[in-house]
């Protein structure tokens, strides 16, 4: 598999002067941050990310696509990065609990280049689990949590917090976490219980730049201040702080960012679409942002076309996109079936001792809901009336992965890699089998990759010699039900002396 290398910045991230996208959930997904890269912001914080959710994420190198993923068990992408934007992205996780937020800093820490602590979300969700603004007051919890990221990560750690009820309450607090060694603070100028509509409080920002030696940045001047570039300054000159960060203005519309004068919306959209397309984001999660640069005008007929749209593909229609689309899934899906290509012809069985070895990982995104490898194998011995395959699992201790072996018409196959479940150890070890037999395996678009067809003419070659027996090798795909998994059942055996199973 081809290796996705982010470019690991030299040096840490600096917060002086700098021009910054706030975190912002459900805008500051991928497309968002490398479009206000482009018009040139100089940071990009990502959406809020809960970490209990992250802390079950698995970090995946999406090939296709060139990104990194943060994946949930159940296949959604949490957080999608990419070398367009690293050295420049920053982490904001929502935490009550010092270790968990370690953990989750750890998984993410060589895609990032700064991990943040939301400390003013004052939404009840937020709150309830002793989040955002719960922590401003829990200033124990507050330096917990900082002090161990701090010690336990090599990035520089920031956090983001709202004002206090007086002035003399906020710089002591901020003067607290600027002893726990962070590297920026974020001020958001409003108090926990005002809303967007209240003015900011340029004043309470501006004590806190003057206490402390720590880079502070100014949030909160979007609609007060902050309409254009100029007033990006203007907004730090007033609060005397050292950075800006903006939320809502950026959201409009990111080109805010640029020197040159900002674009039109209707150019930005067509920008933000061709990213989305591009990284295949969430279109719900597309539409959701584009509503935000619409503004008003949602509630017209082109807003309403939009609403309707369902996929990314429709909301390329609605915008007139639909070449780009088109051109953009074709070059990922060639990119798609030239890596699946190299990545079959890389994987050369290898005999050790009486086992046929290959390093094969089971995807599971790469196949079908309900059909698995294990599912073909099984399906193919019943027709060549061999005995069923059976599977023995050992489990090591130094990281408990697991590594099957497959035992089919008395060879054995098994995959070199260990993998973190018994069930996908298993399923390597079927490809491993199905694989070596040149037999199908049921992943997605494997109609189509070429291997398949050529696997089917030699079979066929074979099956002519073999009096035209059509039946003996290459069994059909989806000629009639695949055998379910469910059906199989489980023995328990030590193996080596270590925890070990045989399933049947
Ligand atoms: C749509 C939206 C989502 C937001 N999500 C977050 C978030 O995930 N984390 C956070 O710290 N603040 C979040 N905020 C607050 C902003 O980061 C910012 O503090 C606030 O909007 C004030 O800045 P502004 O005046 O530039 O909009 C969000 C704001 C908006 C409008």
């Amino acid at each position: 598999m081809m290796k996705v290398m982010m470019a690991n910045t030299v040096g840490r991230l600096c917060f002086r002067q700098k021009n910054i996208l706030a975190p912002m959930v459900r805008v500051g997904t991928l497309p968002m941050r490398l479009l206000a890269l482009d018009y040139g912001a100089d940071i990009v914080y990502c959406e809020e990310l809960i970490d209990i959710k992250m802390a079950q994420c698995e970090r995946v190198e999406n090939d296709v696509l060139q990104t990194i993923d943060f994946v949930a068990p159940d296949e959604r992408v949490m957080f999608r990065t990419c070398s367009k934007e690293s050295g420049r992205v920053v982490f904001q996780m929502g935490t009550a609990d010092p270790e968990r937020a370690l953990a989750v800093a750890k998984l993410v820490e060589n895609d990032v280049a700064a991990v943040d602590v939301n400390m003013g979300c004052p939404k009840e969700y937020s709150t309830k689990g002793g989040m955002g603004s719960a922590l401003l007051s829990d200033p124990e919890k507050i330096e917990a949590i900082l002090t161990t990221l701090v010690k336990g990560i090599s990035k520089p750690v920031t956090c983001k917090i709202r004002i206090l009820s007086t002035i003399e309450d906020t710089v002591n607090l901020v003067k607290r976490i600027e002893k726990t060694g962070v590297a920026a603070i974020a001020v958001h100028g409003r108090m926990k219980d005002e809303r967007p509509r209240h003015p900011v409080h340029c004043d309470y920002i501006q004590a806190v730049a003057q206490s402390v030696s720590v880079p502070v940045i100014a949030n909160g001047g979007s609609s007060d201040i902050v309409k254009e570039f100029e007033d990006i300054e203007t907004f730090r000159e007033s609060t005397g702080a050292s950075s800006v960060m903006l939320a809502r203005a950026a959201m409009w519309n990111p080109s805010v960012f640029r020197q040159q004068g900002a674009l039109s919306v209707d150019q930005v959209m067509q920008e933000y679409i061709t990213y989305a397309v591009r990284y295949d984001n969430n279109p719900f999660n597309t539409k959701y942002c584009l509503c935000q640069m619409l503004r008003d005008r949602v509630e017209s007929p082109f807003g309403k076309r939009l609403h309707a749209a369902q996929t990314n593909q429709e909301i390329c229609e609605v915008f007139g996109m639909t070449e780009l689309f088109n051109k953009t899934t074709a070059e990922l899906e060639s990119r798609r079936a030239s890596l699946q290509a190299s990545e079959d012809l890389s994987e050369t069985p290898e005999l050790e001792d009486d086992v046929v070895i290959m390093p094969v990982r089971f995807e599971r995104r790469d196949y079908p809901p309900q059909i698995t490898p294990k599912m073909f194998l099984l399906e193919w011995s019943r027709k060549e009336k061999l005995e069923q395959p059976v599977y023995e699992t050992e489990q090591r201790s130094q990281d408990r992965g697991f590594q099957s072996t497959v035992i089919v018409a008395d060879k054995k196959y098994r995959s070199t890699l260990w993998e973190k479940s018994k069930k996908f150890a298993e399923q390597a070890a079927a490809l491993v089998c199905l694989r070596t037999l040149g037999l199908p395996e049921g992943r997605i678009g494997e109609e189509h990759s070429g291997l398949v067809n050529k696997r089917k003419r030699d079979d066929r070659k074979t099956t002519a010699a073999d009096n035209d027996d059509d039946e003996s090798h290459a069994p059909k795909r989806h000629t009639h039900t695949l055998p379910q998994e469910e059906e199989v059942t489980c023995r328990t055996k030590v193996v080596n002396g270590v925890c070990g199973q045989t399933a049947r």
